[in-house]
């Protein structure tokens, strides 16, 4: 039998709890061991909840346990749940984790702890929520180069985006309905304004080459400039707007982005709607493969947190490998990425508009005194040159 523990009784928690109770048998099975959550360790009191028979509220309970073999860090935020992991590894053992936050900050030191206590520190559920997409990029394409990673990783923000545009709203109304349903964070700014995706971004790139990727270094933009008529010009070129966390390696150079992109039909992530997120890899022999699924939820992400603990337990006393030293991997100005742009301005001038841009294909202005456009390729620098020689650009989205 494999004892556990798990850190924290919220969401992700208390899905961790159900899982393991309610998948029992078929783990077993799949297992041939039985896993036992031996103590859940919260602050607070769950009365009536059968969780309280195994409640603690102190962690030396827990690194005190010489039976506790796996340790679940659901708790979330960087303190303590960086000192309570810290000390479970130093004990021997492993952590599983969906705390995007610590792993981004520490992953390449805790992976390094773990491996110096022949345990491991799993963080499945820390990007795209129940998508499998760590373990394919640390087994299934490790003997991949990987030539570009592009994701929809952030479910508010495409909830938004699917609901902008197969509703005809504004950003503003569907930000306040997802708001009072729930969907979306009282303070939205961290899934609006692009944040949370480039965290995720940030890790999926580290894992993918190895090195640390500091998010600081990557563009971000989010969806609050996004507007309906930025959509209406979509449906005309058959295209949807989605916001892509990308990260692309071109010869030695890495780029990575989060902004919003104009994203054509015959691409795998314009049908990933909702609150749903997918992960589109590219790789240099097998070319590309889709990660789909619930990027968040209880259950959708306590059932990532599982299957690290089933990893673990099936590697007791052995460090599971992850490798992601702690140098920095440079990722280059994205003035040298080089792309097509779509752009409205506030004229109908085409011989205008070609004199700054080049030749471009127009589209017909869907709102009065105004046209959009598609550049032909061009670097990111050369967009902004010409943009600012224009003038009276009224709102650029890239095109993927
Ligand atoms: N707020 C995130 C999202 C979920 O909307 O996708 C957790 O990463």
């Amino acid at each position: 039998m494999t004892k556990v523990a798990v850190l924290g009784y919220g969401t992700v928690g208390s899905g961790v709890y159900e899982v393991l109770k309610k998948n029992r048998d078929v783990i077993c099975s799949k297992l041939g061991d039985e896993i036992q959550v031996r103590y859940v360790l919260d602050l607070r009191e769950f009365e009536g909840d059968p969780v309280q028979e195994v409640l603690v509220h102190d962690i030396d309970v827990i690194i005190n346990d010489p039976e506790i073999a796996v340790v679940c860090e659901t708790m979330g935020g960087e303190h303590p749940a960086y000192e309570f992991t810290k000390r479970a590894l130093e004990s021997g053992k492993s952590v599983c984790t969906s705390n995007k936050e610590l792993v981004e900050k520490h992953g390449p030191e805790l992976i390094q702890i773990a491996k110096a206590h022949n345990c491991s520190y799993l963080f499945e559920a820390s990007v795209g929520g129940g998508i499998p997409i760590i373990r394919p990029l640390r087994t299934s394409l490790a003997q991949e180069e990987i030539l570009s990673i592009t994701g929809i990783l952030n479910g508010t923000t495409n909830y938004i985006l699917t609901k902008m545009e197969t509703e005809g709203l504004a950003f503003e109304t569907v930000l306040a309905r997802a708001q009072e349903k729930g969907y979306a964070e009282k303070n939205p700014d961290a899934d609006v304004l692009g944040f949370d995706a480039c965290r995720k971004i940030a890790i999926l790139t580290s894992l993918a080459y190895g090195k640390k990727v500091n998010f600081e270094d990557i563009t971000t933009e989010g969806i609050t400039a996004i507007t309906d008529v930025d959509f209406a010009y979509a449906k005309k070129m058959g295209a949807t707007i989605k916001l892509f966390a990308k990260s692309v390696k071109k010869g030695d150079r890495h780029y990575a982005l989060v902004a919003p992109f104009l994203v054509g039909q015959d691409n795998p992530l314009y049908a990933v709607n909702g609150v749903f997120n997918a992960i589109l890899v590219n790789c240099n022999m097998g070319g590309e493969t889709m990660y789909y699924g619930k990027g968040a939820g209880k259950l959708a992400t306590a059932s990532a947190v599982v299957a690290d603990v089933l990893d673990c337990a099936r590697h007791i006393g052995k460090h599971l490998d992850i490798r992601w030293e702690d140098t920095k991997l440079e990722i280059s100005p994205i003035d040298g990425a080089v792309r097509r742009f779509f752009v409205r301005v506030s004229t109908t001038d085409r011989a205008q508009i070609e004199k700054v841009f080049g030749e471009v294909e127009m589209l017909p202005g869907v709102a009065d005194g105004e046209c959009g456009f598609v550049t032909e390729e061009m670097t990111e620098a050369q967009y902004r040159e010409k943009a600012e020689a224009f003038g009276g650009v009224l709102s650029m989205i890239r095109v993927d």
